[in-house]
């Protein structure tokens, strides 16, 4: 039996120490955090994020070989055989880098602290991600330990998904874990392996090198969000043309080399991660001298914020060129279904640029209003929070779907239409809605990468220049 520690109870820490401990009855799982309010909530029963699947895996653990605490986090440091650390690593907004490089603050802390408190050697598994060749640094600062205590530093990054973490979690495409080359780094990555054999097939495990492992984590958020952008980048053409972005990507994704998945065109990617990691990746480069593969890896930030400003320019130009004093609801407000995660959410961005034109926005999200009022900080007493999206659609000039959740497809567009100011307008920014029904209905339809559907033309095609 291990005594596993994991530093950082959020989005990642806290969800796969609970499958971790699940699958591993036979092992301790302790997971600490400087936030006690957080760990309060692990603690409770309203976890302080929400995940499907969660709550059960939680609850099936918790108590027996799961446990959150915030309290003496040294003797736990110094009890742990394996500690991950799963710390936030979020963009520098300060010094040099700002803005690019990662902020590793948090991380050096939590090596700091390994440091005082261990009496025992330990294996040290970077599960945060991190600009590549960081645990080089980790080894330095936990082999000036005078008593020579032995460290292994490991990374196993995380490829979870919020929204779908606990099944990523117990169904993992891969599992990566890098080490270094010599025999005792090996002992510890086969102990990391059969730690998740547990439940992981031993083909999906991968071993390699250390840095292969760091770059990989940020390589494949960038690849990921390259599709992204590519299918967004497309979607501005349909539009031009007729053409509709979601043939175009069943037409492009039916060639197995390319494959269906994330190709959804949208008002954009969001989440914590995305854009940190490649503005990371694009440091990284620049620092190495790299400055061309730096631009070609901007060029897929510059296509998300392209795509959400090119949004709020169709509503304000299909809305008679002004949204001052019109009322606007927002179906959506977390980064993606199924999470109550806001950060870097296009909803908020979205909604920002519509308060910079004087509307009056209004914000319906059945799991993230709390997460977005935090977010908006001073600009949350500008907006209305509604839960119930039809009160949040009462009297609105129109909708922007930016969060595609079910419930958003499955609501009374009728009772809606009915209840709101004409022209009603609908611009669909996850292509979830149908659109010929809405249509049908009386609104008048802007889907991203589509023709629009309207009751009147406007702006006019005879010449004349919107003012
Ligand atoms: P998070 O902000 O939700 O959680 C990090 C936690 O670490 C916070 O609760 C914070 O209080 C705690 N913390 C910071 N310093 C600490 C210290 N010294 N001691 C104890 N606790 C400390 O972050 P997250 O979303 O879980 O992400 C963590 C890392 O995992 C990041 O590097 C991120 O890039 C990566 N990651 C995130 C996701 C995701 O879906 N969110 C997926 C894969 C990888
Ligand atoms: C992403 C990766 O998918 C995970 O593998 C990774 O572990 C994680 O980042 C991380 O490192 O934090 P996540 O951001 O939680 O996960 O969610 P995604 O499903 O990747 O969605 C990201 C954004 O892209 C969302 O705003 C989503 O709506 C958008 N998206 C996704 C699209 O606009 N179109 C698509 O086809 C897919």
């Amino acid at each position: 039996m291990a005594d596993i520690l994991c530093i950082g109870a959020g989005y990642v820490g806290g969800p796969t120490m609970a499958v971790i401990a699940l699958h591993c009855p036979q092992h301790k799982v302790t997971v600490v955090d400087i936030n006690e309010k957080r760990i309060n909530a692990w603690n409770s029963d309203h976890l302080p994020i929400y995940e499907p699947g969660l709550q059960e895996v939680v609850e099936r653990t918790r108590g027996k070989n799961l446990f959150f605490t915030s309290d003496h986090i040294g003797d736990h440091i110094d009890q742990a055989d394996i500690i991950f650390v799963s710390v936030n690593t979020p963009t520098k907004t300060f010094g040099r880098g700002a803005g690019r490089a990662a902020d590793l603050q948090h991380w050096e802390k939590v090596a700091r602290q390994i440091l005082e408190h261990s009496n025992s050697p330990k294996i040290i598994i970077e599960k945060s991600t991190l600009p590549v060749r960081t645990a080089q640094a980790m080894e330095q600062i936990l082999n000036s330990n005078p008593s020579n205590i032995h460290f292994d530093v490991l990374s196993n990054p995380e490829f979870l998904a919020e929204g779908s973490a606990i099944q990523d979690l117990q169904n993992p495409d891969r599992v990566l874990i890098g080490g270094h080359g010599t025999p005792e780094a090996q002992q510890a990555v086969e102990t990391i392996v059969n730690l998740y054999a547990n439940w992981v097939p031993r083909e999906k495990i991968i071993t390699t090198n250390l840095w292969s492992s760091e770059l990989s984590k940020l390589v494949a958020n960038a690849f990921l969000a390259q599709r992204i952008s590519s299918i967004n980048a497309i979607s501005a053409l349909c539009e031009k043309t007729e053409a509709d972005v979601e043939e175009v990507a069943y037409a492009v994704g039916t060639d197995t080399r390319i494959g269906p998945r994330f190709l959804k065109a949208s008002v954009g990617f969001g989440g914590s991660c995305f854009k940190k990691d490649i503005l990371n990746l694009v440091y990284i480069c620049e620092k190495q001298g790299l400055h061309e593969v730096a631009e070609y890896w901007e060029g897929v930030l510059k296509i998300n914020e392209y795509q959400q400003a090119r949004f709020v320019a169709k509503m304000v130009s299909a809305m008679f060129n002004t949204l001052a004093g019109k009322r606007i609801t927002l179906f959506g407000a977390a980064f993606k279904a199924n999470t109550s995660d806001t950060r870097e959410s296009p909803a908020l961005v979205v909604c920002r640029e519509l308060l910079a034109e004087h509307a009056d926005v209004v914000l319906s999200d059945p799991f993230a209003l709390e997460n977005a009022k935090a977010d908006l900080g001073a600009d949350a007493s500008k907006v209305t929070f509604e839960a119930d999206p039809y009160k949040a659609a009462e009297g609105a000039h129109a909708i922007a779907v930016l969060t595609e959740w079910e419930d958003f497809v499955t609501l009374d567009y009728e009772r809606i239409f009915a209840s709101m100011v004409h022209p009603a307008f609908i611009f669909d920014g996850r292509i979830i809605l149908d659109h010929q029904a809405v249509f049908d209905i009386g609104f008048n339809v802007y889907p991203i990468g589509k023709a629009p559907k309207q009751h009147f033309h406007w702006p006019p095609t005879n010449g004349f220049q919107a003012p």
